[in-house]
Order: structure tokens, then sequence, then C-alpha cells
């Protein structure tokens, strides 16, 4: 069984993006990043905590705009019109969930499509599904990037997703298909989920719910990719996949932390820096 080291390959990546910028700034360039993050959700301000160190040491300028839970939709707007005109702003990130009563659709449509590093931009996840150039989101591509630094190839395997978020599942799917997987995604009205994961080469889980995916739902060599994050009762965390008991079966699992969760922010700063050739090549 081979633990499939996210941390380490994030830090690989991580590194090289370091020489690129290194190479901008040369050229009198530096990549700009604006964080947008509204109210006090405890795990966004954490993963944005975690995005503006990435930043820093890569030496990528960050900036983030926190704003309070009862902010107007129209503030938020005016404020990604602004990092829309910025010239030393190249990507902007609007964290997510955004509380209910903002929509959602509204504000990612805000983000110029060329600064959109998460990808969440419906041109974005447009030019995804027919396999032109685009942003990918973070998540979904750092698990792609996983595959291909342990020489996985997902070409005609059978790969199920749990969890068809916009976030996660859906670009993920579009790229497994991209490169011919069979894709089954399942989510929360799948009928019989063991029936789905028991067949699978691959499964691929981003839910949220610890233990979800159990040792008898895997099938013997499967490769497992655990995206969720939860807080265990013990402070402890774990992701959505019964890992202990469910690793010894795989020929290939991610761990958590310090599988894909690492892979995100590497993403994040590589899409930046997309962002920012883009622009200097305009
Ligand atoms: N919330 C959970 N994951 C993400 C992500 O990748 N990007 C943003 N903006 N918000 C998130």
């Amino acid at each position: 069984m081979i633990v499939l080291n996210g941390k380490d390959l994030a830090k690989k990546i991580q590194n090289k993006i370091k020489e690129d910028v290194e190479l901008l700034k040369k050229a009198s360039i530096t990549p700009g990043l604006a964080v947008i993050m509204i109210g006090d959700d405890p795990a966004s301000q954490v993963y944005v905590k975690k995005k503006a160190e990435a930043c820093k040491e890569a030496g990528i300028y960050s900036v983030v705009h926190e704003m309070p839970e009862n902010i107007k939709e129209e503030t938020i707007i005016n404020t990604i019109k602004l990092m829309n005109e910025n010239q030393n702003i190249n990507g902007i990130l609007v964290q997510l969930p955004l509380p209910p009563h903002i929509n959602q659709t509204k504000i990612l449509e805000a983000i110029d499509p060329k600064k959109d590093v998460d990808g969440f931009h419906p041109y974005n996840m447009g030019r995804l599904c027919l396999d032109l150039d685009s942003f990918v989101p973070c998540t979904p591509l750092g698990v792609m990037k996983i595959f291909e630094e342990y020489g996985i190839d997902v070409k005609g395997k059978d790969v199920c997703i749990v969890g068809a978020s916009n976030i996660v599942g859906k670009p993920m799917a579009a790229l497994l298909l991209n490169e011919f997987a069979t894709v089954d995604i399942c989510h929360i009205y799948t009928k019989d989920l063991k029936e789905h994961t028991k067949r699978a080469d691959i499964i691929i889980v981003a839910v949220g719910k610890a233990g979800l995916i159990t040792e008898d739902m895997v099938k013997d060599e499967a490769i497992v990719i655990d995206i969720g994050i939860n807080r265990l009762e013990n402070g402890k965390l774990a992701g959505d996949v019964d890992y202990d008991n469910v690793a010894h079966k795989c020929s290939h699992i991610t761990p958590v932390p310090g599988g894909v969760g690492p892979m995100t922010i590497a993403m994040l700063l590589s899409n930046t820096i997309k962002a920012t050739k883009l622009k200097t090549s305009e």
C-alpha cells in the first residue's frame, strides 16, 4: 500500500513556484492575490490564513479583505470590481461558503474570468467541461497532480466520486472525463452508495462526514482519495474514509491531514502564477 504524500508534493511544487516568482520579479512583475473573506467561520479563517502564509513564503503579494457577516452583496461586488481593475492583483478568490443572504452566483460572476484563480466562474467551468484551457478549481486539480506524480493513469478506470459539489465533485468529474475515465458521481440521494464504491478502481470522496467510507465499501487494490476534512470530538482531524480499516486494502490512499489539503494551496499559487503570466503575455 502506497500512501500518497500530498504534503511533500505540495512543498516540491511550491519551491518551483518560488523560483518562478523570483524570475518574474527580475522582470519587475510581482504576482498578486486578493482574498475576500466574509464572516467569521473558523474553518474558513484557518484556510484563508494558510493561503496568505503560502503566498508570503512563495514571494506572492497577497491582500485579505475581511468583511462582516452582515455585509451587503453590493459592497462585496464593488470590492471585486476594484480588484478586477487593480493592476497589482492577478488573482481574486472569494472564500466559500458565503452567508445565506448573499447570492453566490452573482459574486462569482463578478470576478474577471482572467483573475478567477479558483476556477469557479461559469466561464471557466464551461471551458473546463469542454476540455479547453481554463482556470481549474484547486482541489480537483491537486488530485490530478497527485495522480500524475505517482504514475496513476486514469484512462479507462472506473472512478466513483462521492459528493457532487460545484467546487470539488463536478469539476473533478470533468477533469477525469477529459482524461477518459469512466465517472460515476454519487450524492446524498444515491440509493445504494456501497454498490457504487465497491465497483470502483478509484474512489474520490468529498462529503465532510467522518468515517463515511468503510472497509466493506472498498474493493481490494482500490485507489482511495480522501478530500474530507472533519474535526473529531477529540480535536483530531480526520477525512471521510475510515483510514485505519480501509488503508490495508488499497493500492494507494491519501492520508488526512497531509494528503489533498496541502495540494489545494499549491494549486492556488500555481493558478495565481498562471494568471500573472496570462496578463504579461497580453
Ligand atoms: N471553501 C472550501 N474550499 C474552497 C476553495 O477551494 N476555494 C474557496 N474560495 N472557498 C473554498
